[in-house]
């Protein structure tokens, strides 16, 4: 999993964006739609999951994207999509948007310069659709796939007269990734047209353990992903996809390999995806790049970047109420500085909200937004990573990342040794290159206890072998915030 992720982050650099991605978005700002007013969107990563609370815009960001392209001319079958088709005005909605509207694009080109273009409000009509790019981009909504039994089209209206046309049985490739991401062994996989004088449509249709079945008969989440599956790997490579909260009804683990499934689909066919979701597992899957949460309150619209949703909501209703809010990176530096807070001032933490935010950047991102927002918050980074007082971005003692300050430290490894009877130093030296993320799992698999308990057994071991008072001068700077 780890390995797809970082292929895939490479594969969206400044330097190789456009010769695998074309002419992928890689920056919006919107101002005047559904009141978001000057909002900057930057994506990071090919898949971009745009997290945040009901009406706070999600699809709102999904929808003027897809508006982004011309109609490729190759393809007259296509249909492109244009920002009044999402934005409808009428007596009861008269301002879906201001009178002077603009979303500004940025694509990637083949000269590292990105192209800037402007879709605005003219008089009555929008203007700048002329000198997109262009590029299939395709609309993954609610409406997109609605059981044929809750439609009643002519499969089910007209099931004593259809004809049966076509059948297009989907690749073996295909099949798998359907058959893995459900758990359901299906024996085949297709798409079965079927006509009615001149009306023709396709109907889903598996095998699976020795019985056949159509759309009309799946599960809602089965069709829905058969569908969605159909679309990535039939549509031409380098297309845009927006997809409306692709978690429903899916399993938690299919959501899970859905995730994995779409990076595997955007590194082959160099695919962009943006979908909006409510799901932790989604956003979990995902790298840090591929995150956004957004955020509505009286002062407006605003992105939170890198950032997952449940992280995000956690402080924002458990951060008011505490005296200061404390972004660390991961789990082992919050292990870290909760243990040491725990010894120097073991009354101050019930008032502190302690909250691992995934990496650098957005315990940075987090707290420039709370302290924004007037919550009282400071960072504390991994030592290796520095400070910046005027931010408020403090850091642990020493000069590593502290996995390694504490795994590394020979007394530590000494009272671990003793106590769970492994050799540590063993251990490290029959695998080599190990990241140092991945010390307190592999220690705790060879000791059969959790990884929790490992870190803390390591982290007071730590405390013991240098001191408790090297976490002095972040604690005073605690005190001070407090
Ligand atoms: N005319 C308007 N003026 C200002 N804000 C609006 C207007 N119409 C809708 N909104 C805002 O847009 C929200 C819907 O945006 P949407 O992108 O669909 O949200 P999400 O997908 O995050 O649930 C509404 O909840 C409301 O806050
Ligand atoms: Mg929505």
């Amino acid at each position: 999993m780890a390995d797809i992720r970082k292929a895939l982050l490479s594969k969206f650099q400044r330097s190789n964006l456009y010769s695998n991605f074309g002419a992928i978005i890689k920056s919006m700002t919107i101002n005047g739609f559904r009141g978001i007013s000057n909002l900057r969107l930057d994506f990071e990563y090919p898949i971009t999951a745009i997290s945040g609370t009901n009406g706070s815009g999600k699809s709102t960001i999904g929808q003027l994207a897809v508006c982004a392209y011309r109609q490729p001319q190759t393809n007259k079958k296509y249909k492109r999509r244009y920002v009044k088709d999402f934005f409808p005005v009428s007596q009861i909605d008269p301002n879906p948007f201001t009178a002077n509207a603009t979303v500004k694009f940025q694509y990637a080109t083949n000269t590292h310069q990105l192209q800037d273009l402007t879709v605005s409000r003219k008089a009555t009509e929008w203007s700048g659709y002329k000198r997109q790019p262009e590029r299939h981009s395709f609309y993954v909504g609610f409406a997109l796939y609605i059981p044929k039994v809750e439609r009643k089209d002519l499969s089910i209206y007209k099931s004593g007269s259809f004809e049966i046309g076509a059948k297009r049985i989907i690749s073996d490739e295909i099949k798998t990734q359907v058959s893995n991401i459900l758990n359901n062994k299906y024996d085949e996989v297709a798409f079965q047209a079927i006509t009615h004088r001149n009306r023709s449509i396709e109907l889903g249709l598996v095998k699976k353990y020795g019985y056949s079945y159509s759309e009309n008969n799946m599960g809602f989440g089965e069709g829905r992903l058969m569908y969605m599956i159909d679309l990535f790997e039939n549509e031409p490579d380098n297309s845009l996809f927006v997809l409306e909260e692709p978690e429903t009804s899916l399993h938690e683990d299919a959501q899970y390999k859905f995730v994995k499934y779409l990076m595997d689909v955007c590194n082959r066919k160099k695919h962009q995806i943006i979908l909006s979701t409510h799901s932790s597992i989604i956003l979990d899957a995902l790298p840090a790049e591929g995150r956004k949460f957004i955020l509505r309150d009286a002062n407006g619209v605003r992105i939170l970047d890198r950032v997952s949703a449940s992280r995000a909501k956690s402080i924002l209703t458990d951060g008011n109420t505490k005296a200061l809010v404390i972004c660390v990176e991961d789990i082992f530096a919050l292990l870290m500085l909760r243990e040491a807070i725990r010894k120097l001032r073991p009354g101050l933490l019930p008032s502190l909200q302690i909250s691992p935010m995934g990496d650098t950047s957005a315990v940075a991102n987090t707290v420039k937004l709370l302290l924004s927002m007037r919550v009282k918050t400071i960072g504390v980074r991994d030592a290796d990573i520095g400070e910046n007082y005027s931010e408020k971005l403090f850091k642990l003692p020493g000069t590593l990342p502290p996995e390694k300050e504490v795994y590394e430290n020979l007394n530590v490894q000494a009272a671990l040794d003793t106590k769970y009877d492994i050799n540590i130093a063993t251990i490290f030296s029959l695998q080599s290159d190990i990241d140092h993320h991945d010390y307190g799992k592999i220690l705790s698999d060879k000791a059969c206890c959790s990884e929790e308990t490992m870190h803390l057994d390591a982290i007071n071991a730590y405390f013991d072998a240098v001191g408790i008072s090297v976490f002095d001068r972040l604690m005073s700077l605690i005190d001070n915030e407090v």
